[in-house]
């Protein structure tokens, strides 16, 4: 029973996670677009549900065009739902893993001005299914969110094209199990989980992150299905502890350390992979509290000359001579947006 799918993520790391689906021989990629990847699988399983560069898997259930900007233009919208075939749709969502819903619910954004808000949108999605479906339909209009265990629809319109698609897994992939405590600052786990696909980690490679928090890159290091050493430190003793509590049976080797003063033998590291603090909820600490360039001489001196480092960083252009003065090149330079904030992944190698 083949099926069209519609993985989404973080803008910028789409073509990592189309590599992803490709690697793991999910299907065929058909379209990389903003924040989503749609591939068609000859025979999806559970192993959907098992990407870690994605926030969330949809099965693709209807592509309307011609939804303009009229309040009218939505009942196009509500026959296209009205005429899909549910339920093979949902034969082929539970053959993916996800368990039967008890109610409907609908999430949807639009680009561009609409004579519409989005919970009209929703509307005309959601009640149609929820009376064919024969359920309740819980409406986002009040503010209430949804009750778990619902069948979570999603709407995206961009020019005149609607997508909707019905999400497989009860919650987002993105929130992971492992993620007991969490903090400020602590990273988006599908864009850590990118991260480590892009610095390509081999078997038998040491792999570090210097300012690791609660831990979420070494962790999605661990799940990168390599058999590498991952050794993960921060300054800061309570995320340390926390680190070690999400990273539970991981093997992952914690420490407290400075990352301006490294208890780290030199050369002894392959790759780094870190988001150090943006100033912005988390400060500086420590060494680099009052030489931030710092770092960048202590990564070079832990790193094989073979090393490398992807880094998630602000202000890129202003860190470019420390970089560049401590012997490092910078070999990459990816543009992302998180949350309204717009850093990069900065790929660095050795000289
Ligand atoms: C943006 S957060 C990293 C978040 C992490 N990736 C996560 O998912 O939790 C930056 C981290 O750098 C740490 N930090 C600040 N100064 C440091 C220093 N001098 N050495 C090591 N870690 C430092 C902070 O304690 C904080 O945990």
């Amino acid at each position: 029973m083949a099926a069209r799918l519609m993985a989404r993520t973080v803008r910028g790391v789409e073509s990592i996670l189309a590599e992803e689906i490709r690697q793991r021989g999910l299907g065929h990629v058909e379209h990389i677009g903003h924040r989503e990847v749609w591939f068609r699988c000859a025979d999806p399983g559970r192993n959907v549900l098992e990407l870690r560069c994605a926030d969330d898997v949809f099965l693709l259930a209807s592509i309307v065009d011609g939804i303009g900007r009229c309040r009218a233009d939505l009942s196009m919208l509500t026959k296209a739902v009205q005429a899909l075939p549910l339920e093979p749709l949902l034969a082929i969502r539970e053959r993916c893993g996800g368990l039967p819903g008890s109610c409907v619910e609908v999430s949807a954004s639009f680009l561009g001005k609409r004579n519409y808000t989005r919970y009209d949108l929703e509307d005309a999605v959601g009640k149609p299914l929820a009376r064919a479906l024969g359920m309740r339909y819980h409406s986002r209009r009040g503010g209430v969110a949804p009750p778990a265990g619902g069948l979570a629809w999603r709407v995206t319109l961009a020019d005149d094209r609607a997508v909707v698609g019905l999400r497989i897994a009860e919650r987002p992939l993105h929130r992971r199990a492992y993620r007991r405590i969490s903090t400020p600052g602590a990273l988006h786990p599908p864009l850590a989980a990118a991260m480590v696909r892009l610095a390509a980690p081999s078997d038998g490679a040491v792999l570090l992150d210097p300012c690791c928090g609660v831990g979420t890159i070494p962790i999605e290091a661990a799940y990168v299905g390599r058999t590498i050493s991952i050794l993960g430190s921060d300054v800061n003793p309570t995320a340390v502890a926390a680190a070690a509590t999400n990273g539970v049976g991981t093997g992952i080797r914690w420490s407290m350390a400075d990352a301006g003063r490294l208890p780290v033998a030199t050369g002894a590291v392959d790759l780094v992979v870190t988001n150090p603090p943006w100033d912005r909820q988390v400060p500086w600490s420590g060494v680099l509290a009052r030489h931030p360039g710092r770092l960048w001489r202590e990564l070079r001196r832990v790193l094989r000359p073979t090393g490398r480092a992807v880094l998630l960083l602000t202000d890129v252009e202003a860190r470019l001579v420390g970089i560049t003065e401590a012997g490092l090149v910078v070999r990459d330079r990816r543009p992302i947006s998180l949350f309204g904030a717009h850093p990069e992944i900065v790929t660095v190698e050795v000289i």
